[in-house]
């Protein structure tokens, strides 16, 4: 477990950017698990910028989402096909066919989430698996409950996240209240994890991640045991952890 903090969000962007394209630049065929939300968004616009500086190249990369909200497809504002075509795959070199997002509009959603893990496995497993963490600590939208879910699988979104969510909507009644998520067990099995958390809002669910037990109340606290994770933190999402004792972490200027 290695913990970055950062002074600003954008410099946590910056820097995240730079191992994203790391990762591609030595493994070209490589399998990126990629997150929407609000945190990811600078870090992607960083990448974009590298992209067009001509210091990565996305043409072989593969990219698995973590989730989608059940009804909403790519012609839908808010779906998360569309966040990803609209601030990250239509300004890099991927080919389309080579994005994938679990289909909000699939008719069985059971089998969609079968079809999902098939892809996950047929793809070889996720080489570098990018995370945000709800302010409940959610990891995709595993919510806290009383297991880990090991498969992708059809979720009520708890109430914490329909809120959170909601301003991404016109109100909060048009929240989508259920989605289709990797589970927390594919999550852990990415090669490499890295978990970006920004703003004085995640501080409590970083604190907790960290410094709680391993408990799916919490579900990014199984992240605790995973031998490969860098949680990268701006200092206001870091506020929970400084003082604490036998904590390891680097401040990155
Ligand atoms: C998004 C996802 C979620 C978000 C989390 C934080 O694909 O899986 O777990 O990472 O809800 O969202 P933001 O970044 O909007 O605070």
């Amino acid at each position: 477990m290695e913990i970055l903090i950062f002074e600003s969000a954008e410099k946590l962007a910056a820097h995240a950017a730079l191992l994203i394209a790391a990762c591609v630049n030595e493994k070209p065929y490589a399998v990126l698990g990629l997150a929407t939300g609000s945190t990811p968004v600078e870090t992607y616009q960083a990448l974009i910028a590298i992209s067009k500086m001509g210091q990565v190249d996305f043409s072989k990369v593969t990219s698995i989402n973590l989730d989608e909200y059940v009804g909403l497809s790519v012609e839908d504002e808010q779906s998360y096909a569309r966040f990803m075509k609209d601030n990250l795959f239509d300004s890099i070199n991927i080919s389309p066919t080579n994005t994938h997002i679990p289909n909000g509009k699939a008719k069985n959603p059971l089998l969609e989430c079968h079809r999902y893990d098939a892809l996950i496995v047929e793809k070889g497993g996720i080489d570098l698996q990018i995370l945000g963490i709800g302010p409940n600590g959610h990891i995709a939208f595993n919510e806290p409950c009383d297991y880990f879910p090991m498969t992708s699988h059809l979720v009520d979104l708890s109430e914490e996240t329909i809120q959170a969510n909601a301003r991404f909507f016109e109100s909060r009644d048009e929240v989508p209240r259920q989605a289709l998520t990797m589970g927390t067990g594919q999550i852990f099995k990415a090669k490499k994890i890295l978990l970006l958390a920004s703003d004085e809002s995640k501080a409590e669910a970083v604190t907790s991640a960290l410094l709680g037990p391993v408990t799916p109340m919490c579900p990014a606290s199984i992240l605790q045991l995973h031998s490969n994770v860098t949680f990268l933190l701006d200092s206001s999402a870091a506020s929970g952890i400084l003082e604490a004792p036998g904590v390891y972490y680097k401040e990155v200027h």
